[in-house]
Formats: structure tokens, sequence, C-alpha cells
């Protein structure tokens, strides 16, 4: 999909301004006094140089963690719904429509590296299908974890492609793209979002990356959970494993669980790694799933981003020059 550069198209201001998606948080002057919705966004600036014609920028969001629910959805799902609202703080609508307001005025495209919606309800569902709909040719993304996160009551959640696959069809019908493997060209870059949601990539992703590359753009490679190099592995650890401790307290080099350890060990992610480390025309990475802001130098050309919670507010506008 190659979009071309232009305003924000109309009906996304509808969206913003609520008259078409009720559901989403028209301006609320108690938010931050008498501060206007500009100013309630904590964003963090990065500059990406790949020696453009013409320079634009993007604002890139992850992790707002929606927690819509209705009369469509069982007990269950709306009662955990409630619980998962207080969590996230309860303003995470507030959250994107300024966001996208913000958006509206002063970047070019939206990026959304996932955990847009916190679980699967029939009202989150119906947001991203709207959003990404109005707001097509302006925003993209990729799907975050919890995007699978059925929420069915004695099913467990699994950090597997066959969970993921379960999904496979209620998402289909909400993002308007190939939610594994996506290239848009904005700007004279190929933004390749894909569904890395654990840890790992699939021969397939691979294959479509390799394929993009011969297009000979440069490339942004846009996926929700980072590539864990060390610093970003260490302030991972630091921010969920060792709570309440200092920093010395930490062993020198965190433990290697979860998403990090299936990264270390799967032969086809190791591989990607390496290949991408040699790519010149890797110019950086978009993640998301921390909920902390933290960067690193992945290769000579890319440095790795990883945005904190939209939830509370947080986003990078990133200049392409
Ligand atoms: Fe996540």
């Amino acid at each position: 999909m190659t979009i071309a550069r232009r305003k924000f198209i109309s009906s996304l201001g509808g969206l913003v301004a609520a008259s078409s998606l009720p559901s989403l948080a028209k301006d609320d002057p108690s938010l931050f006094g008498a501060r206007g919705v500009y100013e309630r966004l904590n964003l963090s600036y990065q500059h990406v140089h790949i020696g453009l014609a013409k320079p634009f920028s993007i604002l890139h969001i992850s992790d707002t963690h929606l927690t819509e629910s209705d009369g469509r959805d069982i007990e269950f799902k709306r009662e955990f719904a409630e619980k998962r609202r207080r969590t996230f703080g309860g303003r995470q609508q507030a959250a994107l429509a300024s966001s996208l307001a913000w958006a509206k005025e002063n970047v070019d495209y939206v990026l959304h590296t996932g955990d847009l919606i916190d679980f699967q309800t029939e009202a989150n569902l119906d947001f991203v299908r709207r959003c990404y709909g109005e707001a097509a040719g302006f925003m993209f993304g990729s799907t975050g974890n919890h995007e699978y996160q059925r929420r069915l009551p004695g099913e467990q959640i699994r950090n597997t492609s066959e969970y993921n696959a379960m999904s496979a069809e209620a998402l289909g019908k909400a993002f308007p793209f190939d939610i594994s493997f996506q290239s848009t060209v904005a700007g004279g870059v190929n933004f390749i979002s894909i569904e890395q949601t654990y840890g790992f990539v699939t021969e397939k992703q691979v294959e479509r990356f390799h394929a993009e590359a011969k297009k000979g753009l440069p490339m942004v490679l846009c996926m929700h959970v980072p590539f864990y190099t060390d610093h970003i592995s260490r302030a991972a650890a630091k921010f969920w494993r060792y709570r309440g401790k200092k920093f010395a307290a930490m062993p020198a080099v965190p433990e290697t669980l979860g998403d990090v350890k299936r990264q270390t060990e799967d032969p086809v992610t190791r591989g990607f790694l390496a290949y991408l480390k040699g790519e010149p025309l890797l110019k950086a990475i978009l993640t998301g799933h921390l909920h902390l802001a933290v960067q690193e130098r992945f290769s000579p050309t890319a440095v790795q981003y990883v945005v904190g919670g939209n939830f509370m507010f947080h986003g990078q506008e990133i200049f392409f020059t």
C-alpha cells in the first residue's frame, strides 16, 4: 500500500470531534485544568536522517489499551473490562483522541504499534475498525499481544502463533490490512509492519521482508515487541522485574526470560536479527509494549525507538529528513 502525503482526511476530524464515534472522548476541560488539547500530550522527539528530498514527520504511539465493553459482551468480559479500565486509568479514549487531534495539525502520518485495545470485546473491535477505517491513508500500524487476548472464561492466554491464529477472523474484520505483514510506503520510506508479539518472527515474514528490501527503498520496521538489545533489555528488567530495587541491586546482565528468551533461542529470529544488523536500507525500528520510552542503536544505520504507553498520553514525533 502506498499512501500519498496529504492532509488528515476530513472524516477523521469528525472522529476526533466524536460525531461519528460517540464512544470516543470529547474534549474534557477537567483534564489538566485550563491546558488545551494540544498541551495534554507527553511527547518525546526523535530524528531519523535518511537524506530525503522532502522531510516529513510521524506521530508514533502504542499501547492505548482501550477497555470498552457493552451489552453485546458476556458479563465475564464486561466485568474484566471494568477492572482493566481502572488499571489503565480510564482515560485511554481521551488520550487517543488528544493524540489524533494533535496529529491532525502537526504531523503527516500516525503509526500505532499495537495494544490499541486491551482485549477483544465487540466495542473494542468496532473501535479499531472505525479508527483505521476513517484514518485510512493517514494511520497505519501493527497489532500487539493484547489484540489477540480473547478473555473467554476458562481459556488460557498463550504466547504462541497458534493462540494468535485463533483470532485471525475477528482481527481480520477489524484491521483493514494484513496484520501478519504489511508494507506502507509513506514519504518515500517503506514502513514495514509485522505481527511480532512474543519475541519471534516467522519464516514467511522473513521471506516477505527480503522481497521488500529488493525494492531498494529506505525501510523502517514497525512492530509491537522490541528486539531486546542490551540497554533495552536492562531498562525493561529494571522497570518490570526489579521493582523497588536500586539499579545497583540488579545483576549486570538481567536473566534471559520470556520474549527475550524466545528471541535469543529461535533460529529464524536469530538469523533475521543477524541479517537486519547488516542491512543498510534499515533506517529505524519502532516498537512499544514496554510502557516506557527507551532507545538504543541497533545497527550501523538504525536506532530502535521504544515508545511509552499512549494510555498515559505519551507519544513520540519522529522527524524523517
Ligand atoms: Fe504489549
